[in-house]
């Protein structure tokens, strides 16, 4: 991948809260990442746990869940959002959950020079953005080069998992996945897994499902 590739996402100018500002500005060295230095996971969060990675979190609802959910585990979050980013910081701080930390930067640069190869115990890709239009397509995140980087971080057993209520691009996913020969997909059909229980599901999710719109899970592991 080069530096000129298309990114997946618009710095949208988005307003932020004085709240979120204010946990920007009191909570970042707490629990912000710099994408220019490099980490050792293991000292950052100060023991060696099972690391997972969510690409795009929007307002982190389903990260802090998670994290909360699972003090056992150390998980990264990714996003360009900042007022999400504030949102999240706001939430860590207030549910006292220390076993996140937050990058605000594009997540493919991350992965590629943040992430040691087969380190990752999971790769969390919720609802990213859909680009609906044609000729917007090309914005998806999730192409053969995303997928073939996500494989080389993730550590044997560990899993890549995307959920999206679009179903054009549900199927766009299960294709870029089945164009690859290392993850295995986990759905005994071939297709589409029931979201597992460990994925909270989101506020806007449940509108979605009250209107009557589908969700797709896709679970992809890679082999031990
Ligand atoms: C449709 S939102 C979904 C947010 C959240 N996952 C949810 O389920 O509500 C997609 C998010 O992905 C972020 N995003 C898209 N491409 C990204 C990238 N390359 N690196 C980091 N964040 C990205 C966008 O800023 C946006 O907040």
């Amino acid at each position: 991948m080069n530096s000129y590739r298309i990114r997946s996402f618009i710095r949208r100018q988005g307003r932020i809260t004085p709240g979120q500002q204010q946990a920007i500005d009191q909570l970042w060295l707490k629990y912000g990442l710099e994408p220019s230095q490099p980490y050792q996971f293991s000292q950052v969060f100060g023991r060696s746990a099972p690391l997972f990675l969510e690409i795009g979190f929007g307002n982190g609802g389903t990260l802090v869940e998670m994290a909360a959910a699972n003090p056992e585990h150390d998980y990264l979050g990714v996003e360009v959002h900042r007022p999400g980013i504030g949102h999240l910081l706001l939430q860590l701080e207030q549910r006292e959950v220390t076993n996140v930390r937050v990058y605000c930067h594009d997540a493919i640069d991350i992965l590629e020079q943040q992430i040691a190869d087969n380190s990752l115990a999971g790769v969390h890709l919720f609802f990213p953005d859909p680009w609906p239009k044609k000729r917007h397509h090309k914005r998806r995140i999730v192409r053969p080069d995303f997928i073939a980087l996500v494989t080389r971080k993730l550590q044997q057993g560990g899993y890549f998992h995307a959920a999206t209520d679009w179903e054009n691009y549900a199927e766009h996913i299960l294709d870029v996945l089945r164009q690859q020969s290392i993850l295995a997909n986990e759905s005994s059909g071939g297709t589409y897994c029931k979201r597992p229980d460990y994925r909270p599901i989101t506020k806007f999710e449940r509108r979605g499902v009250r209107l009557g719109h589908g969700v797709w899970d896709l679970i992809f592991r890679k082999p031990t």
